[in-house]
């Protein structure tokens, strides 16, 4: 017999509001941030759509604050952002991937008591080849006095103190997957009507994962301890339920499938990239955050990621996350460096 599956009636907006009721004293300004975030990555979704038929694709002929090649969707992506969330009066500033320092909201617009920091477009260099990319957000209340434009200093907060992060996944159906600390909610965006409703409540990562990401083209360059971690996870020691290996080299992609099928992403530092790739604030935060909400775990290697304390904007960061037991493993192998 065939069953019916359930259509989630439930709209993302409907969702933030219940979540809002949970706080009698909320004003309202997350929620806002929130509702500015999915236009937003409506707008992007649909330029990525679009990639191969409109003049999208390609080098853009910059680079960025890592000295990375931006695409043109990089730039696209964070200008719809900036445009999105800089005059809705709850933000104070905004940092991104693909900007040096931080962008503050012009005079013109009121200034909120939130700071936001993206990676607009994350797996941009996929994106010519029709592989899934992803945007990475996360929420801080600022720290500086209110009224005046947001500072550094408002952005170099551990992500312990993220307010709500999540991400958006432009892959066969575009999800949107956040947290305010009450549990990770998942979001499929229906082209038809161009709203995202709820089809994954309250995700949780299987304790144990199947997955390991990892680029292991990097192994010349791993220390000992990281080398033996991996042949632990490929049942090299002796271990019954070694993972299968699946890197898609799009963060979010990777992530979202562990996170969903149970997994480890793993970017260990190495000795040509002492500190890793990826950036604390805007990509391992926010997925951490997440990560943590479903029942995983995320380190640097040494210490939890949310309780790192920031010092630059766009620091990198080793980084470990996925399922919970997986992580643990890291932690006790790494911890022999
Ligand atoms: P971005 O496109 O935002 O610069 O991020 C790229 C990142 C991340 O998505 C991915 O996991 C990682 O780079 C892959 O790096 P390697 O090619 O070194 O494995
Ligand atoms: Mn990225
Ligand atoms: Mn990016």
């Amino acid at each position: 017999m065939v069953q019916n599956t359930p259509i989630s009636v439930v709209t993302i907006d409907r969702f933030i509001i219940e979540q809002e009721q949970r706080y009698p004293e909320a004003t309202g300004a997350l929620s806002g941030i929130l509702y500015d975030l999915v236009v937003a990555a409506k707008m992007i979704a649909n330029k990525v759509r679009l990639a191969g038929l409109a003049d999208v694709l390609g080098a853009q002929g910059t680079a960025n604050v890592q000295g990375e090649i931006q695409q043109k969707l990089d730039v696209i992506s964070n200008d719809i952002l900036v445009k999105a969330l800089d005059h809705g009066g709850r933000l104070c500033a905004m940092a991104s991937e693909e900007e040096e320092g931080i962008i503050t909201v012009p005079d013109k617009f009121q200034r909120g008591n939130y700071v936001m920091l993206f990676d607009p477009l994350d797996g941009s260099s996929n994106i010519d080849v029709n592989i899934p990319v992803g945007t990475i957000f996360s929420v801080l209340r600022r720290v500086t006095p209110g009224g005046g434009p947001g500072t550094v200093e408002d952005m170099l907060q551990p992500g312990l103190k993220q307010v709500a992060a999540g991400y958006v996944i432009y892959g066969s159906s575009t999800m949107l997957v956040y947290t305010t600390g009450h549990g990770a909610h998942g979001f499929t965006l229906d082209p038809a009507i161009g709203e995202f409703l709820l089809s994954h409540p309250n995700i949780r990562i299987p304790e144990h994962g199947r997955y390991l990401s990892v680029n292991d083209s990097y192994e010349k360059y791993w220390t000992e301890p990281v080398k033996e971690l991996m042949r632990h996870y490929r049942g090299m020691n002796g271990r019954r339920d070694a993972m299968n290996v699946r890197y898609v080299g799009s963060l979010v992609a990777d992530f979202h499938r562990n996170l969903l099928g149970g997994g480890l992403f793993a970017y260990p530092a190495n000795t040509k990239s002492p500190s890793g790739k990826l950036r604390l604030l805007y990509e391992c935060n926010p997925l951490a955050f997440i990560c943590e909400q479903a029942g995983g775990a995320a380190i640097d290697g040494r210490q939890r990621i949310l309780e790192v304390q920031p010092t630059e904007l766009h620091q990198r960061s080793p980084y470990f996350v996925g399922s919970k037991a997986d992580v643990e493993a890291a932690a006790d192998y790494l911890a022999k460096a």
